[in-house]
């Protein structure tokens, strides 16, 4: 294989297919996202041995509050201890972790783990940043950046021109704000859409879609999508 030169400095997951994975195998789908978990943490590492300055997952989406309160607990009990097992490879590995989401709908334990892994991993210079979007969709990302915006500009009181909005302003009320677009976009499991993720900040990001399911999607498969997104052209609507 060769070196991808080309490398993406964001590169995101929609990390999809675990369910099918335990279900092909006969086990509950708890077991497919225990073992995703394990993806997870290879694709992690890969990454920073990559210099990959920013990797982020999606790990639960809005609408998947609506499964069934069985697997959404399990899933929250997951996320909870892959946190507190992994802080020490984060920290090892000079990670920042961060969450994006709507943190008011996580239990109290799972967010005081959050906070704590942040705030440990929390460094100056640190070598690549890991986001997992947690409780998170493009839609409840863009209408809480609006209604910030709006708040602040009754804050900072109007007199008769209604308050503005722009492209930058927005992006600045993102919670994705000061991390840059993904570049390239990795979507497992053989479904071709976006699942309401990242959906202003992808507006340029590069695709690439694979059968592979997220359980079995390991650091081959991570480095054939780099030399992939390596030979696009990303051209931004411009002439070259
Ligand atoms: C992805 O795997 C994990 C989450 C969305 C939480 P799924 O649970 O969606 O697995 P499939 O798509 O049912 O196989
Ligand atoms: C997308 O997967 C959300 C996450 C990976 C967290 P889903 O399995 O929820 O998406 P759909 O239902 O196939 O669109
Ligand atoms: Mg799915």
């Amino acid at each position: 294989m060769s070196e991808p030169n080309n490398l993406p400095r964001h590169v995101s997951f929609i990390m999809d297919g675990n369910g099918r994975w335990a279900c092909k195998r006969g086990l509950d789908r708890i077991d497919g996202h225990r073992e995703g978990a394990e993806s997870v943490r290879e694709c992690m590492k890969f990454a920073v041995e990559k210099g990959i300055r920013y990797i982020s997952f999606f790990a639960f989406s809005e609408e998947n509050w609506e499964r069934p309160a069985e697997e959404v607990e399990g899933l929250m009990h997951l996320m909870f201890q892959a946190i507190k097992k992994e802080t020490p490879t984060m920290l090892e590995y000079g990670i920042r972790f961060r969450v994006i989401g709507d943190m008011n709908r996580l239990g109290d334990s799972l967010r005081k783990e959050i906070d704590e892994c942040c705030k440990v991993t929390d460094k100056e210079n640190c070598g690549t940043d890991m986001i997992i979007f947690l409780s998170y969709s493009g839609k409840w990302d863009i209408i809480q950046a609006f209604n910030m915006f709006m708040a602040d500009s009754f804050r900072k009181g109007i007199s008769g021109n209604p308050p503005v909005l722009d492209a930058g302003i927005l992006s600045g009320y993102l919670s994705t704000s000061g991390i840059p677009d993904p570049d390239l976009l990795i979507r497992t499991s053989g479904e071709q859409r976006i699942s309401n993720f990242m959906l202003w900040q992808t507006a340029y990001t590069e695709y690439y879609f694979t059968e592979t399911l997220w359980p079995d999607f390991r650091k081959n498969d991570f480095a054939r999508a780099l030399e992939v997104y390596a030979k696009r052209d990303r051209r931004f609507g411009k002439l070259k």
